[in-house]
Formats: C-alpha cells, structure tokens, sequence
C-alpha cells in the first residue's frame, strides 16, 4: 500500500466556483482520490480557500463586507458545495489561518538567510483619488499584447499572459474607476530566482512523472529567462511582512504576495488537518520525517502551471530545506461555455450552487470528468450534457441495473438466484469484462480521465449486451436453469458496475450496489473473479430511478436561465 498525496489547486475566496473551475482540478483530483482509496491505499486529499490578495479584497468591498467576515462566510460556501458535490477532502483549509501564516514567514527567513531576498524600490501606480497603491488586480486596462480592453494588472484574461499592472495601456483603479493615477517609488522584496535557475531547472528535468502539459510550460519559463519576482504588496490584508526576528523595518504596512503564501497552504492545510485530528504533518511533507516513500499529485488548470513547476519550487529550493515536492502533475485545459468563456466576474455559465438545484452531483460528475477539458479545451452545452446523461448514465446504465433488478423481484423472489452453469457466453462475457477492466484501472493510474471513463462504459455496454444475448425472460419460460445462471450473472454486473463507477459517481454507486445486497465499492483487482462475488440467496431490491433522463423542455428552460448558444 502506498501513501499518496494529492492536493488540488486552491480555490480563490472569491465567491462560489463554477463548473469550469470544478473541472479542471478539484473535481478530478477527487475522482483519482477515490480510486486510489478504493484500491486500499493511503490517501490524504487536501484543500484550501486561497483568502489573500486583490481577489479577497476587491471581493469583500463589493460586498460591502470586511475582508475577514467576507473570507469567513465564503470559505463556509464553498467548504458546503464541495461537499455537496461529493469532492471527499481529507481537510479543506484556509490560507488565512494562522499555521500559514508561519510557514510563509518560516519560508521568507529561510530564503532571506540564504542570500535570495533582496529589498528593491519598485515604481508602483498610485491613485491619487483612492490615496492607495494599486497592486494587482486593483488596476485594469488594455491588454498590451492582445488589446483586450478589460486586462487585469497581474494577468490578461483573454490571452492568458502574466502582466505587470505597470504594463497596461490605459490604466484605471478598479476600486473608483479612477484614471488619475501615477507612477511612485514603493520598497518591496525580491526573490532572487535568477540566482538559483540552474536548480530550478535540474529539479524540473528529474521529474519524469509530468505530464506533457506540465513539462511544456515549465520549459517554456525557464527558457525565456526566469526574473526575480517581487513576493511583497501593499496591502493590508495578507501574511504581514514583518515579525519578530524578521523586522524589515519600513515594511510594518505591507504583506507578502498572495501568489508567494498560497501554494505554502498545501502545507499549512496538512498542519491545519493533523492538529483537528490529532495526526502528524511532517511525515507527509518532510523528506528528513517519513515523507521520502510519499507520492505527491498535484491538479490544476493550466494557467496555474507556472506558479507550480518555477514559483512554487523556487520558494522549496531556495529554502534549502528538504520538503516534499510534486512527483506527478496533471494539467488541465479550459472547459468553455458554449463558443467563450466561464467567467466569475461576468458571471457567466453555471456555478457549483446553482448546478446542484438542477441536478444532483453525479449527473454533473460524470460529464465533467468523461467529457472534461483534459488535453484540449472542452465546451460546455445543455445540448450534449443531455445527450450524454441520457445515453450513458440513463440508457447504459441505469436501465441495465433497473432491468434485471425488477426482473429478479418479479421472477425470483428479490434474491441471487441458485441453478444452472455459466457456458460460454458468461465465459466470453468475462474475458471481455476483464479487458475493459484492466483498461480502466490503466487509465485511471496514468490520470487519463476521460480515457478511464470510456472504458467503465464500456463496461456497462458489455452487460448491456450480454442481457440481450442472454434474454432471460426469454430462456425462463423454456429453462428456469438457463435464466438463472443470466439473472445471476446480471445481478454481478450490477455489483461490479457500482465499483468502477464509485470514483466517479460517488452517490449513485452506493445505491447500485445496494440494490443487489452489496456495500462493496472497492477497486476491483486484476485476478478477482468478476462474475461471482454475490452470495446465492442474497436480498435484491430495486432502489428507485437511478437517473431520470434530461427532457427538452428542461434544456429550453435552462437556456432561458442561463442563456445558451447565444449566452
Ligand atoms: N487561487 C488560484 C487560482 O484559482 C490557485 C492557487 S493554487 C495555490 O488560480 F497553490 F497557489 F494555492
Ligand atoms: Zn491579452
């Protein structure tokens, strides 16, 4: 059994997340958490709120909440619809809790003792109506590079480029809208990256585990040059700057960067779960402390890469202190609302609250992970999110399970029926079974999401087609022995087909399984006998409407709601 890390990337306090943002980190992350659990390994699964910098603030403002009371009530949202969703976190934190805090501060006097920080005045925009520096997101114009109008200072929404606020054509504050801005001298702290790129690089070349994506990007980074990054803002909330024994005098007004104390929650969070229950940290995260037998996976979208495979390992290297870093990461693309993009600011597409009032969790679950933004951008529409949970989850599934669980009520007595051989058809059957098995569990292991997927229907198709075949509602009025030995094995497939779907459709899969007596959900393994694991006599009991199929007149209504094509 192994122990197996695995966090997804942070989600921004910001208000509730939508489904794009549920796509293309927690959610798989979640799904490959339960597949590792459902093969007996170790799995701790953690999360966080990302509650510093601009996002947090400009947030709270607009809803006239201060920051903390703001960071309070979302961090309680999300912690509630990523339960709501069946995202199984071993511990959900907070960045702004008080274990983050001390590590970040432990980080920047370790990188400060090591020669790598290096005080620099920088010239910041200053808005003269706002009587504030504008770091970050606080300012907004035009894109330098692809002219969108709206770009904000720390990155362009529309090309995905990282800007500088000082890049921007026509800038204005996002607080006021003000354009009476300028350019003043402010006193920040570097890291001195550029000082320890050969590391960065070595370290970014000894990991075999990435995924293409992943390499891609951090390759592209280092070979235009890595910059020294400023890690410190003017801000008043945030991990503050000074400390005892850290005093930096002149900077008792400003906090480190939100991009430099996030990714030190995946940490502080672990911290956060050990002290609530009473297990250890260090052994998940220090090589010196057990962690040198730990696989760590990391998820994200792709735009989070950079901070993952240069910031992040620049903060960990520079430290020169043996942490635990990222064996296997996998990326992901954007999934698109219809032909443009999800947006929070916009509020555009569907978020995680208002998904569950349409629909419960596993219809959503399944067409985000079969059908996700893995190694290309995927769109979302109410037109093929129909057609695929009517096809599969519906037709192939559900009607399988539904089939031969009232069939076995009506004609055996609601129990695994006794009599009759398997022949070559149930033989023929396993054969199949076991290849798409083995297929799964191979895509599952190498995180190919919608690969694994496939191959879990493909599964179900297989059942689907041995029912027909065997028709045993056909063979009871000739030979009970026959149908039998078909309801039997139908009944199985009903058991196997709640295991595979488990890391996928976590509250359907208990109830499939329930309805033929069974609480199994394990990942079934390579030498199991697939077909006979239910106990002749065992209680069958149909367990109502697995999935109900999405009707034309809900797309319609959900189009008007949500806008569609044209939204
Ligand atoms: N909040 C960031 C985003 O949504 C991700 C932060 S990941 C972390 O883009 F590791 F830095 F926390
Ligand atoms: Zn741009």
């Amino acid at each position: 059994m192994a122990r197996i890390l695995i966090t997804s990337a942070l989600p921004y306090i910001n208000g509730i997340k939508h489904l794009g943002n549920l796509a293309g980190s927690m959610l798989p992350a979640d799904v490959w958490a339960r597949f590792k659990r459902a093969q007996g390994h170790e799995v701790l699964y953690i999360c966080a709120t990302d509650e510093h910098g601009t996002p947090a603030e400009l947030a709270a403002a607009a809803a006239g909440q201060d920051v903390r009371t703001y960071c309070d009530e979302q961090h309680l949202i999300q912690k509630q619809a990523g339960e709501a969703f069946g995202l199984s976190y071993d511990w959900f934190g907070r960045s702004s809790n008080p274990q983050n805090h001390r590590l970040t501060q432990h980080f920047a006097e370790a990188l400060e003792n090591n020669g790598l920080i290096e005080e620099r005045v920088d010239r910041m925009i200053y808005s003269i109506d706002d009587a504030r520096f504008l770091p970050d997101r606080y300012v907004e114009g035009t894109c330098p590079h692809c002219a969108y109008p709206k770009a904000r200072g720390d990155q362009c929404d529309n090309c995905g480029r990282l800007l500088d606020p000082t890049d921007l054509i026509d800038p204005y504050s996002a607080v006021s809208g003000s354009k009476n801005l300028e350019v003043r001298d402010t006193r920040h702290l570097y890291l001195l990256q550029t000082k320890i790129e050969p590391e960065i690089r070595a370290w970014v070349d000894g990991k075999t585990g990435w995924q293409q994506l992943a390499k891609s990007i951090a390759y592209k980074h280092l070979d235009e040059g890595l910059i020294d990054r400023g890690i410190t803002r003017d801000l008043a909330w945030g991990v503050p700057v000074t400390k005892d024994g850290f005093p930096r005098p002149g900077m008792e007004d400003k906090v480190f960067y939100v991009w430099f104390d996030a990714p030190i929650e995946y940490i502080a969070a672990t911290e956060e779960w050990a002290e609530a229950t009473g297990r250890t940290w260090r052994d998940w995260w220090r090589l010196d402390e057990g962690a040198e037998d730990v696989r760590y996976v990391q998820f994200m979208g792709k735009d989070n890469v950079a901070f993952h495979t240069v910031s992040f390992p620049a903060t960990i290297i520079g430290s020169g202190e043996p942490w635990k870093t990222v064996d296997q990461l996998k990326a992901f693309n954007w999934l698109n609302w219809y032909g443009s993009k999800f947006s929070t600011s916009q509020k555009r597409g569907v978020f995680m609250d208002q998904a569950l009032e349409l629909l419960p969790a596993d219809y959503w679950r399944w067409r985000l992970t079969a059908y996700g933004p893995e190694h290309a951008d995927s769109a979302f529409t109410w037109e093929d999110f129909q057609a695929s949970t009517n096809k599969d989850l519906a037709d192939v599934l559900g009607n399988f399970v539904n089939r031969i669980v009232k069939f076995a009520e009506s004609k055996f007595d609601g129990v695994v029926p006794e009599g009759g051989e398997p022949g070559p058809v149930e033989a023929k059957l396993e054969a199949d079974l076991r290849a798409a098995v083995a297929e799964a569990t191979e895509q599952f292991e190498a995180m190919e999401f919608r690969k694994a997927a496939q191959a879990v229907r493909a599964a179900w198709v297989l059942g689907n087609e041995y029912l027909q075949e065997a028709a045993p509602w056909t063979a009871l009025k000739t030979d009970r022995d026959r149908a039998a030995v078909g309801v039997r094995t139908g009944l199985n497939l009903v058991a196997l087909f709640a295991r595979l779907a488990a890391p996928i459709l976590p509250f359907t899969a208990p109830r499939i399984a329930a309805s033929v007596g069974s609480t199994d959900l394990s990942w079934p393994g390579a030498a199991e006998d697939l077909l006979n694991t239910l106990p002749v006599g065992g209680v069958v009991q149909a367990q109502g409407v697995l999935f109900a199929k999405i009707e034309d007149a809900q797309v319609a209504e959900w189009s008007n709601r949500f806008g569609g094509a044209e939204g």
